[in-house]
């Protein structure tokens, strides 16, 4: 290392800025295995109090993004985009976009991850498909955007391997909610996976990282610079998190949730969600419309009709699974409860992250890195903030293999959420769109 990492801490501990020499250098340094842990933990800590510029969020960015495997998409023609969104419960628009977007004639190649605490992951969720493959080589990933329209890879380890020891060391030192720490290691991975322009659904509230709207809109806009800096187009999505998105959180559950809306049906926020990110996704493509209201009416169109539903057929096909799997509208779950709450009223709040901790209590998560899921296990939500709710109206019904955490798991689902005799304003699902 040509500086002393002890010189680089001392400087971001009084707040001033590194160059972008010494972010490299470090980054390089630490994923050689040549900055020990203690001195890396530190320099987060002081990153964490003392925050970054743009710039020096950017040369991270970069640093990492460049620390492994960088994906090379020329080989598909055209402009190629990518999705992410920073985490939820119940979000299962990844699975729509992918056959949505295909239909529309933009090509989506996307990397996506495993569920960890009380999020869910795309990769869990596509996997709940028997015999559905989601590792490629990087020969089967560009076919299958050539051939289907779209990929849903799991992220390989060589993607950004800088940010992966990082991510692992900020999850036991207190340091993952920084909003530069977290702007980079997002970002880095979507430079390195290599689509040209990204659409990012940042979630806002209390099943989310940014739990305020004011941090929500802070990190989008970090992320935005990133790709200003970095010559990708980034549009952020600032959505709601406070509830479960849709009616579904779990596997097997949430494909066939995704199913309906393909099919032209599935719930209003959810629809709507998916809608407006098909809209921004579509207007970043070469396929843009003259006008925003006639690429939503499209992407409308596309879904009231059901055209995108053999996609995603075609999709499992050519990923080796069975697509009879998308006809299922069961879970072969042993246990099923139906939960209520033990008053009337407006359901009012929900501490969404405690929803989701109860999927993972019924099996649907896992708790722990390499842990397996139990892809039938989830949550039906029968009932949405605002909604009047009586004593004899289930709120959700709860599906596991576990039938020793099923009181438990109600009991903890009731108390997530509150009930009121004031109809509650609800946060609608889409906050604000940044471009
Ligand atoms: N997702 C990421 O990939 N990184 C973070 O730091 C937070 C969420």
């Amino acid at each position: 290392m040509r500086f002393r990492m002890y010189d680089l801490i001392e400087k971001k501990k009084h707040k001033k800025a590194l160059t972008e020499e010494e972010i490299r250098e470090m980054i390089t340094c630490y994923t050689a295995g040549e900055i020990p842990d203690y001195q890396m933990s530190a320099m987060l800590m002081a990153i964490w109090y003392s925050g970054m510029t743009d710039e020096e969020t950017g040369w991270l960015t970069m640093a990492m993004a460049e620390s492994g495997e960088q994906l090379d998409l020329s080989g598909i023609p055209g402009t190629k985009l990518d999705k992410h969104s920073t985490g939820g419960i119940g979000d299962k628009t990844t699975l729509v976009l992918g056959p949505l977007m295909a239909e529309l004639g933009v090509p989506t190649a996307k990397m996506s991850g495993r569920g960890l605490g009380f999020t869910g992951g795309t990769v869990d969720k596509l996997e709940s498909i028997p015999g559905l493959k989601s590792e490629f080589t990087e020969e089967e990933f560009i076919r299958l955007v050539r051939t289907v329209g779209f990929v849903d890879a799991a992220q390989t380890k060589e993607l950004a391997p800088a940010d992966k020891l990082l991510y692992a060391l900020r999850d036991v030192t207190a340091t993952v909610d920084s909003i530069p720490l977290i702007a980079s290691s997002i970002m880095s991975k979507k430079l390195a996976a290599g689509a040209d322009r990204i659409v990012l659904d940042v979630k806002c509230g209390s099943g989310a990282f940014m739990q305020d709207a004011a941090s929500a809109k802070e990190l989008a806009r970090q992320m935005i610079r990133i790709g200003d800096l970095t010559g990708r187009k980034v549009t952020a999505v600032i959505s709601d998190m406070n509830q479960p998105l849709g009616t579904a959180v779990g596997n097997s559950i949430e494909v066939q949730e995704a199913v309906a809306v393909l099919s032209g049906a599935g719930e209003t926020r959810l629809v709507t969600l998916c809608t407006e990110l098909a809209v921004e996704m579509l207007q970043l493509s070469d396929q843009a419309r003259p006008y925003r209201e006639d690429a939503r009416a499209v992407v409308r169109k596309i879904l009231a009709e059901g055209l995108a539903l053999n996609r995603f057929r075609e999709y499992v096909r050519e990923a080796g699974g069975d697509p009879a799997a998308l006809d299922r509208t069961e879970l072969d779950a042993k246990y099923r409860k139906e939960v209520f709450m033990d008053r009337e009223g407006y359901l009012a709040s929900c501490n969404n992250s405690e929803v989701g901790l109860v999927s993972v209590m019924l099996g649907a998560g896992r708790s722990k890195k390499g842990e397996s899921i139990d892809f039938e296990a989830g949550i039906r939500i029968c009932k949405r903030l605002g909604e009047y709710i009586s004593k004899d109206e289930p709120i959700a019904i709860l599906y596991t293999n576990r039938e020793e955490v099923l009181p438990e798991a109600a009991h903890r689902l009731t108390a997530a959420y509150t009930v009121s005799e004031e109809k509650p304003e609800v946060a609608p699902v889409v906050y604000e769109i940044l471009r």
